[in-house]
Order: C-alpha cells, then structure tokens, then sequence
C-alpha cells in the first residue's frame, strides 16, 4: 500500500495511517496517507502486521489526557506494534537485528503511533514475536501484560505461593494478570462476570467470583495482593482483604487512590497506582512465558485497519474480553510455511 510522493524531485516515501486531527469521537479517526517515519541510530522501523487497541487510546482521541500529549495533534496513536523489520539503524544493527525478523515491540512514542503501515521504535523495546503466536496475537500482548507484571511483581512484589485476587480477571489487562499470577506460583482469586467464568478458570484462576452477585472488598478474606485492574475499588475498601503486609494496586488514579499511595509510604500495607511505560525486561520476560506456553493472547476481536472506528467503539463499551485487535497486513496473506 506504501507509495511514493515526488516533491521537488526527491521522493518522499509515504504510508497509511490513522491520524488524528482533531479530540473527539471516533469519527476523528481519519485513515491518511502521511509520510513514513524515519528512523535514528537506535530504531527499528516495524512494517506493522497488527496492532492493539488500549482503552487508553480512546481516552487520548477524546482529550481526556491532554496533559499527556500537549500540542501533539495530528497524531497517530497505538502503542502495541507486530510485524516485520522493514529497517535497522546502526546502534540496532550492533545488536543483532536484521530485516525481515519478526517482532512485537511496546512504542515509546509520545502516543504510540502503531496505527500506520510503519511505525519507528526503539530497539530497547522491541522483542522477537513469540513463538507459534500469530502477529495478531503479539500485538494484543506489550501495554496490557506489562500493566500486569509491573502491577504484580514490582509494585506487588509477588512470590511463589502469595495468595492473590485480581479484580477485571477477564479484561486486557486481567486476562495476562491471571496467567502470569498463576506462572510465578500464585493462588488466584479472579473476579469478573459469570460467563467469562470458565475462560478465565482456563487462564489458571482457583478460585471465581462474579462482581455482579458478590461485592469483593466483603468477602472476608486476606491476600498478599489485591490488584484491581479496571478500578472500581478503592484502597480503604480494600484494606481490610489485605495482610499485614499487603499491597493494592490500582490502574487508575482516582483522587482518593492517589492520597493513599503517598500516605501508605508509611505503612506496612501499601496503596500504588501502576503507570505502563515501555520497558525492555518486562517486555523478554513476558515473551519468555509466552515462548514457554505460559502466557496466551484471548483476543476479543480483530478490525482491518479501515474500521478502526468499530475498534473503538468496541473497546469503548468497557466489556471486551481480552483484546481488540487492528489488523494491518492479514495474517492468512503470509504462506502457511511463513508462519512460526
Ligand atoms: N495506569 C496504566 O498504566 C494503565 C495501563 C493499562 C490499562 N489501564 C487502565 O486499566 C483499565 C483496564 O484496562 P483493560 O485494558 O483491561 O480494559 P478492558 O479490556 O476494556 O476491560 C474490560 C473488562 O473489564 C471488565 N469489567 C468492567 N467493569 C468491571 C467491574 N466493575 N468489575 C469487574 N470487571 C469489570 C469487563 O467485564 P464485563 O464485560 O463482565 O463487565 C471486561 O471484560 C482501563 O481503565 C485502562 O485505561 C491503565
């Protein structure tokens, strides 16, 4: 699809991407020829095979975080990139990367810029795709499971054999929680509506309950963690289900949340807001378990990149079960032998 623009007698190489021009609606969501990003010493340029939608991109394209990207428009957004190296700059080059492997990579642009045929990442964050993974499947995996490990074992500092709930067990970010809870040697509690019940007992949970019937912060219980994935708690409901020593963590700042966790620095039990950034071991030792057969993507739905607006609307609705894909190259357009 990529072609070329002659201006002046030089050719500027272009793409197809979504751009957004304006905060708003979906319908902001523009598919645009722009020209390709090019890269530095320490980039890969990824041909993008797939791409995933966070509910953050939506939050970006209405300007609920303008704080975030001031200035930033036209944008494109997307921070979770699957496809083929289609370009190595000379630092990459020196470690290891050649065209033509295939990755997944969490973009440390400002908002992403994974909606595009080509995308410019540093090569810090860039992994090989994960074996026997679809890229479709890849792309569903750097911004959510890294939420979960941050969450988890830094912020949560998990341990084999720590008793853990997650609450949202059944959405992006629950769904890579729950395995990766399980594979460090976790007892899980998932919480999340009944008929996501034997999906998410199939990611490993040991124990369901469904938020519908059942108020979790009530149950009487105590876990080493409490992560609650799509925030619908807060910390002082949550303290009494915490040991001694326990932690809770959150994925959105509410105001309450925030002043907990500056005043539970003081205190055995601890209150943090988890903040995704790209960052490189995470992102090789999610691939690892994935590598290992410990971490799968549940993917809720694939668009074509033509319908990014259905994409947003759907992740929009808050009830997706694992992840919204966008599709850039399909995948059945590779040779059976192609894939890994
Ligand atoms: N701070 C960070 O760095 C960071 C990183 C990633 C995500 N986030 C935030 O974390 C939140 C979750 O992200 P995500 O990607 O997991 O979102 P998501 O995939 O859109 O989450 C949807 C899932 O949440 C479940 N859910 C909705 N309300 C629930 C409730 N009250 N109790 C239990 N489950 C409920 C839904 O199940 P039902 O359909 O059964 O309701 C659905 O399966 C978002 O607000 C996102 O912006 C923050």
């Amino acid at each position: 699809m990529a072609t070329a623009d002659v201006q002046s007698g030089t050719e500027t190489a272009m793409m197809e991407a979504v751009v957004l021009q304006q905060y708003g609606g979906a319908e902001k969501l523009k598919l645009t020829s722009i020209p390709r990003p090019k890269i530095t010493a320490d980039q890969i340029l990824i041909r993008v095979h797939a791409a995933s939608v966070n509910p953050i991109d939506w939050k970006l394209r209405k300007g609920m975080l303008k704080w975030f990207m001031p200035d930033q428009l036209p944008a494109v957004l997307g921070f979770d990139v699957a496809g083929e190296v289609a370009q190595v700059g000379y630092s990459a080059k020196q470690q290891g990367w050649n065209e033509g492997d295939r990755v997944m990579a969490f973009s440390d642009r400002t908002v992403g810029g994974c909606y595009a045929e080509f995308v410019a990442v540093n090569a810090k964050y860039v992994v090989p795709k994960p074996q026997g993974f679809s890229f479709e499947e890849a792309a569903g995996i750097p911004l959510a499971a890294t939420t979960a490990w941050k969450s988890l074992v830094k912020l949560g500092q998990l341990r084999s054999g720590d008793e853990v709930l997650i609450n949202g067990a059944s959405g992006g970010v629950g769904t890579f929680a729950v395995q990766i809870a399980k594979a460090l040697g976790a007892h899980v509690m998932a919480v999340c509506s009944e008929a996501n019940h034997e999906l998410v007992r199939g990611l490993g949970a040991d124990e369901l309950i469904d938020y519908h019937a059942t108020n979790f912060t009530r149950i009487g219980r105590e876990f080493d963690i409490v992560f609650d994935a799509v925030s619908s708690s807060s910390f002082l409901e949550c303290r009494r289900l915490l040991k001694p020593n326990g932690h809770y963590v959150a994925t959105l700042p509410s105001v309450e949340n925030v002043g907990f966790s500056v005043f539970s620095k003081f205190q055995k039990q601890s209150c943090h807001i988890v903040l995704a950034r790209p960052d490189h071991d995470i992102l090789k030792a999610l691939a690892s378990l994935a590598n290992e057969g410990k971490l799968r993507t549940i993917v809720d739905s694939v668009y074509p990149l033509t319908d990014v607006i259905a994409a947003h609307q759907k992740s929009e609705t808050g009830h997706v079960v694992g992840k919204v894909i966008l599709n850039v190259v399909p995948d059945a357009s590779y040779q059976e032998s192609d894939q890994d």
